[in-house]
């Protein structure tokens, strides 16, 4: 009969919930902290961006409306597989709004009244935030040569930076260069 495994694991997981993986208990309690702030971030970043879908008005609705409707969409299936990380490598994950308000860095915009090109400017600076936290994310699971967390990041990355280019053209003045 194997020895029950020594209990050195310094994160609190529920030994029924604590997955068996052969990396490092140090390594997962950052990657499953980085994680988990990119989650925190993913629905914060959802939800500001639904709001806008909501909200936004003016002559470019139509276009606007969409872009943001499929740029929610986008980022709300990154949600499940960030989460499930999490699970795979034995760490434990999000439980509620209360988890995402305390851990996001993403800003929420409660204003009544946002112009449109305000919006997607802002969006923007939101997606290229979370593109430079997922960077720092990959880096840490290349150090500790987690290439499943390193791989789903790398999609991530991709498309968050889709989502800075739509919002960037979108928000450009027309006739100028003008960031
Ligand atoms: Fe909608």
């Amino acid at each position: 009969m194997s020895k029950a495994k020594p209990d050195n694991r310094s994160h609190k997981t529920s030994p029924d919930l604590d997955t068996p993986t052969d990396l490092a208990s140090a390594a997962v309690d950052k990657l499953s902290a980085a994680l988990n702030a990119l989650l925190a971030d993913a629905f914060a970043l959802y939800l500001k961006t639904k709001n806008f879908h909501w909200h936004v008005s003016g002559r470019h609705f139509r276009d606007y409306h969409l872009m943001l409707d499929e740029q929610s969409v986008a980022i709300f299936a990154t949600t499940d597989q960030l989460a499930e990380r999490v699970r795979k490598i034995g760490g434990t994950t999000l439980r509620s709004i209360g988890q995402v308000s305390k851990l996001q860095t993403i800003h929420d915009n409660d204003e009544e009244y946002v112009p449109p090109r305000e919006m997607l400017r802002e969006l923007m600076g939101d997606n290229k935030h979370m593109a430079a936290a997922m960077r720092k994310a990959h880096k840490l699971a290349d150090d500790h040569e987690d290439s499943g967390t390193a791989g789903l990041l790398e999609t991530f990355i991709d498309e968050t930076e889709r989502r800075t280019w739509f919002l960037f053209e979108a928000s450009r003045q027309e006739g100028s260069n003008a960031a």
